[in-house]
Order: structure tokens, then C-alpha cells, then sequence
């Protein structure tokens, strides 16, 4: 039966651009291939009335793999709802989830993936809008990368930070806590009953973790983005809010379905690019959001310089107090008005005229953001947690283009230091060697890992953190400056240099430190040398062998990642992945 001003059949005056009209699978007849579309999808019980509605795509990324997303099937009935709501067709599709414990050999081998198939699948499936479910740490990068291809009206939603755990009357949160904790116990300060105990309750609820890792880094920068709704980054996963706040997300995708608007590249400006820039510094975010950033920026026309972010850097206070940079967690800086406070603390360091997917100014939602009296955890910019950002870019001799390190999470007396070069070959082999009891290693001492970057490990896993060696750590050793051409987890603490560009396995100058040569970190002047001539590093160079392509990268995605990886400066996208493609 039909109703009033319903399309019943092929002859449709709607253009071929809408809904299920939309990307017609090659028939070499349009009208058969609609026709045919409709005939399968009446298969699930569908109407000519719901066929006939503007289509919201919806990312499912549930998996018992990834409890981060334990709550994506309540979230995904709160966004359906709000589509339908505003008269909308919603339709669930899935795509992979990656879980950062459950990744092997670490989740950034596969971000790349996430992203070419998310991309891929918006493009295939007829939809007018498309939302967007992750959270865990590479799954909203990966989303977005997507998005920015493919260039839909996108709506990001995050899936929340877990509540805080609770330990002997201390609060606890995953995951700076499960390496503090775990530090304790191999320096003998904790038995292991005590760490079983610890164990259950690191990660007392589904959602990502609380501190201010690569997870809530990466939410926090998609609303300062304007990609996702405000106050979205921060709703901890098993509140009502955050299920409100999901239908509200429906409501807004399904009025972009329809007005066709906006899409990301109307609302990724250099303005836009610039402001998340400044929000990663001032919430002292993960290092892996420079990479994410980066990467993100290279899908569209603009580009993440390394220098304008350190000069951005040393201009904005470190102003959310939580850990590892501070003391709170996640909902905590929820409670105290999230990233729309946060920005309005930021004053004219954010460009308010910049947009969101709700068609506000960020002028608007600023000033809407609720101010909470007696709240400690986001300051004011007269009473900031550090005077500069939390991250600062190096140069020098071992890091030509680049290298990072988040000195908000250091320990200020590492800051200026030159040491002795401990090498480690690969992660391997610092596994099998760091807590040797003969290791000659001292706390005044650089340990250096490569072979770790995305090219040699592959993947540039979060090995950047190494461990300090046992027999120190029993000593009370708590720092040392470490150096990689690795990532770190965004949840640890310590004065760790990153993402030595380029890194060793293309023949960075990591390849060439030795053992027993000096190395001179100075986070002020922005510099990290290897003590060593020139004439010296050239006869090494000379004795540097060729690297062969290795046995995991003959075949499969993992040749593709082998043969197309670029640098943490590109942001470790495929080359022929940019918005150019290979050139
Ligand atoms: Fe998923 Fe930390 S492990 S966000």
C-alpha cells in the first residue's frame, strides 16, 4: 500500500545523488540497478517510506576484542534513534576495531587499514551522512583519515573515558597507573598478590582509558575540530549523558544528511588545524596525537609543521590537570566543563570563528561552556600547570626531521643532560638485555632503542617507554632519558625523546650511535646531538649494510605497509594514501 507522498517506484524525480540512489553497483543499466537494490533490501522488512529517506551510515566497531568499545551497541541504538528522529534512515554497517592490547604487533601497524577500508566502505554504501564510533586510541584517527577522503558529512562520536578505579584509598586509572604500579612491582615495592588485586581494578568500567592518553587526546582534538558534538570528548562511557548525547549526534547527522553540509573539508581550515594544535598542547596530550594530527592533515590541503606546532608550544600553557602531566582523570575534567571551558581558558589563543558539525561558531559554544565554582582542573591561563605546551619538537644530528618529546610528563632536572649511550638493536634485544644484572648501565646514562621505528619494528609500536633497567630501578632509580625511534603510550610518564626521524632502519643517524658515545639532550634549546664527528659518523655510515626487504614483508598487507610507510613527520600515512597519492 502507499501513502500520500510516498515513492513507490523507480521513476524517481529525486536526483540519482540521494539516499539509496546513491553509488548504483555497475549493471550497465541504472534503473535495473536500483531496482534491484530495492528488491534485496525489501529482504529486511523495509518500507518504500523508509527507502525513501535520506540515509545516515553508521560505523559499528563493537568487538569482545576491544572492551574500549563495550558500550558501541547502547551507543549505536541512541544514534539510530535520533536519525529516525528527525525523519532520517539510519543504517549500521561494520567495520574493523582495533584494540590497543589486542593488536599484534601493535595497533598503529593497522591504523592505516581502519582507515583505507572505513574509507572505502563510505564510499561503497549509499549514504548522505556517515557516523562515526571509536575511541580507542587508533580507531578515531583512523575515522577520520576515512572522513576526510571521503569528505561526507561525517559526525565523530568518541566513546568515552572510563570511571576511575579505586586502590587502598587511592584513585587509580589506566593506563599511567598500570605502568606506575607495574614499576613498583619490579622495583620490589609491591608483592604479587597486591598487583593481582591492582589488576582488576586499573579498568573498572568499558570505555577508553581516563588519563590523558592517545584516546582522550584524540577526542579532544575532534571537538576542537568541530567534528563532534561539544562536551563529546569527555562524558564518561557508562553515563546517560553520553546515550543523550549519541541521539543528539543522530539528530545533527541526519540534518547534515539532508542539508548536504557541512562536510570535513568545509570545516578542516588551517584555523581549525591550528586550534586542535593548541588543544593538544594546552591538555598536555599524547605525543601520538602529532602523529595522528599530521597524518589527518595530510588527507586534506593543508599540513602539520613541526615548527609552527613548537612555537605554538612554547605560546600555550599547559592548562587541564591530568594525569600523566597532572593529577585528574577524565571525568573530572567533564565535571569541570570539558573542552567548550577549556577553550573559552584559552581565550584568543583559539580562532572562535572556526565551525562545527552543529553549524555553531566555536564563539558559540564557548560561550555556553558552564562554569563550575571551585573547579581545579582546568585552569586559567594566569594560573596554568606549566607556562608552555606540552610537547615540545628537537632537531639536531640525530633527528634531522624531527623528533618529540613530551617534556609536560618529564622530569624537569633530565631536561638539559648529556650522557653515555646504552644501545639496544631492537626491542628484542632490550627485552632480553635490559635487566641483565652485567648490564654496564648507570642512571646518569641514555638508553637508546632503534630498529623500532614504522618502518623496522614494523608499526613503530609504543616501545619508547623502555623500562629502567631492574637493578637501577631497585636502586630508586625512577627516570632516565631514553631515546626511540618509537611512539609512547600517551599515559606514561618519564623524559622520554620519540619518533627520532628519520628513523634507523632507513638509515637514520639513530643507525649509527654506538655504546659508549655521548649524547646531549637541551629541551630548551629544542636540540638532541650525538656527541660524535663528523668524520667519525661518515666512516660509519660507509659500514652501514643495506637492508634486505624482511621475511614479514614478502606478502600481504604487510608488504603494502612495508613498501608505503612514511615517516612520523608525514604522519606515518601510506605515501599513496595523502590527498595527492603518491606525489
Ligand atoms: Fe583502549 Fe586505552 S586501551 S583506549
Amino acid at each position: 500500500f502507499a501513502r500520500p507522498g510516498m515513492t513507490t517506484g523507480m521513476k524517481e524525480e529525486k536526483t540519482m545523488t540521494d539516499g539509496l540512489r546513491k553509488g548504483l553497483t555497475a549493471y550497465g543499466d541504472a534503473g535495473f540497478s536500483l531496482f534491484l537494490r530495492k528488491a534485496f533490501i525489501k529482504a529486511a522488512g523495509y518500507s518504500d517510506d523508509a527507502l525513501d529517506r535520506p540515509i545516515v551510515g553508521i560505523t559499528n566497531t563493537y568487538s569482545d576484542y576491544n572492551p574500549c568499545h563495550g558500550n558501541v551497541p547502547q551507543i549505536l541504538e541512541a544514534v539510530k534513534r535520533g536519525v529516525m528522529l528527525s525523519g532520517a534512515m539510519p543504517f549500521v554497517f561494520p567495520t574493523i576495531s582495533i584494540a590497543e592490547s589486542f593488536a599484534y604487533p601493535t595497533s598503529m601497524y593497522l591504523r592505516n587499514l581502519m582507515a583505507m577500508e572505513t574509507e572505502e566502505m563510505i564510499r561503497a554504501q549509499p549514504m548522505d551522512a556517515v557516523v562515526v564510533i571509536g575511541g580507542c586510541d587508533k580507531t578515531l584517527p583512523a575515522q577520520i583519515m576515512a572522513a576526510v577522503s571521503a569528505d561526507l558529512p561525517t559526525v565523530v562520536i568518541p566513546v568515552g573515558p572510563m570511571v576511575v578505579g579505586h586502590h587502598k584509598g587511592e584513585v587509580l586509572g589506566a593506563c599511567t597507573d598500570c605502568r606506575r604500579l607495574w614499576a613498583k612491582y619490579r622495583a620490589g615495592e609491591m608483592d604479587d598478590s597486591e598487583i593481582e588485586a591492582v589488576n582488576g581494578r586499573l579498568a573498572p568500567s568499558v570505555g577508553t582509558c581516563m588519563v590523558m592518553g592517545t584516546a582522550s587526546t584524540m577526542a579532544c582534538i575532534t571537538e576542537a575540530l568541530g567534528l563532534s558534538l561539544p562536551m563529546s570528548a569527555t562524558i564518561p562511557a557508562p553515563h546517560a549523558e553520553r546515550f543523550r548525547s549519541a541521539e543528539t549526534s543522530g539528530r545533527v547527522a541526519a540534518d547534515m544528511a539532508k542539508a548536504k553540509g557541512p562536510k570535513p573539508s568545509e570545516l578542516l581550515t588551517p584555523a581549525a588545524f591550528r586550534n586542535a594544535q593548541v588543544v593538544l598542547q594546552a591538555i598536555g596530550g599524547s605525543t601520538n596525537g602529532l602523529v595522528h594530527l599530521t597524518a589527518i592533515a595530510g588527507r586534506s590541503p593543508h599540513k602539520i609543521d613541526l615548527d609552527a606546532f613548537d612555537s605554538i608550544g612554547r605560546d600555550v600553557p599547559v592548562l587541564v590537570d591530568l594525569k600523566p602531566s597532572g593529577d585528574h582523570y577524565m571525568e573530572h575534567f567533564h565535571h569541570a566543563g570539558g573542552v567548550p571551558k577549556l577553550m573559552k581558558q584559552l581565550g584568543d589563543l583559539i580562532d572562535l570563528d572556526c565551525r562545527s558539525i552543529t553549524g555553531q561558531s566555536l564563539r558559540d559554544i564557548v560561550a555556553a561552556a558552564e562554569d563550575v565554582p571551585g573547579q581545579d582542573v582546568i585552569r586559567s591561563r594566569h594560573d596554568a600547570i606549566k607556562p608552555e605546551g606540552g610537547l615540545a619538537v628537537l632537531r639536531g644530528n640525530l633527528a634531522p626531521r624531527g623528533a618529540v618529546i613530551k617534556h609536560s610528563a618529564a622530569s624537569p632536572k633530565l631536561l638539559q643532560h648529556t650522557g653515555r649511550a646504552v644501545v639496544f638493536e631492537s626491542i628484542e634485544d632490550m627485552t632480553l638485555r635490559v635487566d641483565d644484572p652485567d648490564l654496564d648501565v648507570s642512571a646518569d646514562d641514555v638508553l637508546v632503542l632503534r630498529n623500532a621505528g614504522p618502518k623496522g619494528a614494523p608499526g613503530m609500536p609504543e616501545a619508547g617507554y623502555l623500562p629502567i633497567p631492574k637493578k637501577l630501578a631497585r636502586g630508586g632509580t625512577k627516570d632516565m632519558v631514553r631515546i626511540s625511534d618509537a611512539r609512547m603510550s600517551g599515559t606514561a610518564f618519564g623524559t622520554i625523546v620519540l619518533h627520532i626521524t628519520p628513523e634507523s632502519a632507513v638509515g637514520g643517524p639513530l643507525a649509527l650511535v654506538q655504546t659508549g658515545d655521548m649524547i646531549r639532550l637541551d629541551v630548551a634549546k629544542r636540540s638532541i646531538d650525538l656527541l660524535v664527528d663528523d668524520a667519525e659518523l661518515a666512516r660509519r655510515r660507509a659500514a652501514l649494510q643495506q637492508a634486505a626487504t624482511p621475511e614479514w614483508a614478502e606478502r600481504g598487507y604487510a608488504h603494502l605497509f612495508h613498501e608505503t610507510i612514511l615517516q612520523a613527520d608525514d604522519g606515518c600515512d601510506f605515501d599513496f594514501m595523502r590527498r595527492k597519492g603518491k606525489g
